[in-house]
């Protein structure tokens, strides 16, 4: 059952099926050229140091490392930390569990376990981690090694979990003797929601993800952060994956610039409440988003999906729902303009 029984032609499309769609304006082409390089792989590009340097220090770490991708900066983490017959935890629905293909489990070697929800979208309990956090197993057991945290999770809709529950995860892990990698590819999103430092939100872990390609404009990069060995360790690792990349100050140069924009995702998180709050009027059954990212529960996505996209509304889905990213390409005037049309092309059954 489609809500769409007009049909309009709208020649500009809408994209708000993530925040990776945003696109590198004229001040970051700018600088991105005018970047100092070196070859990165011999003896250290310059513009790349000095984006590490940067971010360890917001992130409150002792050092730093750009790799192309999160999921590369996530799985040199999980490769750095687990070996065959190690098991490790993650809330459910995490990245690492669902939309990195396996490769925690057979590149990285760590067999997966997913925790439940308890605590709220996205979060898990202190005692969902002691729970399975088994110090003493057989020696035919798996042995749980490590804690893999999201922040903001992403599938559970851009949760955020707050400072005071991120230290007691992470000191419930360190009793059981776990290590903790965060994955947070959206911490700067979490960081702005809470207001505090990213740093407030890295507290004892092991390592950490972010990305600069989310929601930041910056074409490409993110960084895997932890203590100077690791960096070392992690640094042979991404060579081994063949994410050495010679002059990458041209990219590094994008992702200082994102650095200075981090206040800005506010713009999208407001967008991302008028959005929510504007798809509640017409009927949509939706939460109140975190942050970023707003999903929607409709009893059928892919013809949600369908009526979206005649009214040239891109969004994605996830179980039982449509997911809508807002983003520094989409302005508040876009937000309106979002609303309007599923509101004109809509029929008497909003949100079918
Ligand atoms: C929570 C989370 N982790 C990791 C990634 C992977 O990042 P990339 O697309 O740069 O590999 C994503 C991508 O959306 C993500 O949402």
């Amino acid at each position: 059952m489609l809500w769409c029984d007009r049909i309009v032609t709208y020649t500009r499309r809408i994209d708000l099926r993530s925040d990776t769609v945003t696109q590198p304006d004229e001040t970051m082409r700018v600088a991105m050229s005018a970047a100092q390089v070196g070859d990165d792989v011999l003896d250290h590009d310059p513009t790349m140091r000095r984006l590490e340097e940067e971010a360890a220090a917001r992130l409150g770490m002792a050092a730093a490392l750009w790799v192309p991708s999160g999921t590369m900066g996530n799985l040199i983490a999980l490769t750095v930390h687990l070996r065959r017959g190690d098991r490790f935890l993650a809330p459910r629905a995490a990245h690492v569990l669902e939309a990195e293909l396996g490769t925690a489990a057979w590149l990285a070697g760590g067999m997966p376990h997913a925790l439940e929800w308890t605590v709220g979208p996205g979060r898990i309990g202190v005692e969902d981690v002691r729970a399975f956090a088994t110090a003493s197993a057989p020696y035919y057991a798996l042995h749980t090694r490590l804690l893999c945290l999201e922040n903001t999770h992403n599938f559970a809709g851009g949760t955020v979990t707050p400072p005071d529950e991120h230290a007691l995860l992470v000191s419930a892990a360190r009793e059981a003797g776990l290590l903790v990698h965060l994955d947070g590819a959206r911490l700067w999103n979490a960081s702005i929601a809470l207001q505090v430092p990213p740093a407030a939100l890295t507290v004892g872990v092991d390592t950490v993800q972010v990305c600069l390609s989310k929601g930041l404009g910056a074409p490409v990069g993110s960084l895997v952060a932890g203590s100077t060995s690791f960096v070392a360790e992690a640094r042979r690792v991404r060579k081994m994956l063949g994410g050495g990349v010679r002059q990458g100050g041209v990219l590094a140069a994008a992702g200082l610039l994102a650095l200075e924009r981090i206040d800005d995702l506010a713009v999208d998180h407001a967008n991302a409440r008028r959005l929510a709050a504007g798809l509640a009027e017409l009927g949509w059954e939706v939460g109140v988003p975190e942050t970023n990212i707003v999903i929607a529960a409709v009893p059928d996505v892919a013809a949600a999906l369908t009526s979206l996209d005649r009214v040239g509304v891109q969004a994605t889905s996830v179980p039982g729902g449509v997911r809508f990213v807002t983003h520094r390409d989409v302005p508040e005037a876009d937000i309106n303009e979002v609303l309007r049309r599923i509101n004109s092309a809509r029929s008497t059954s909003p949100a079918a």
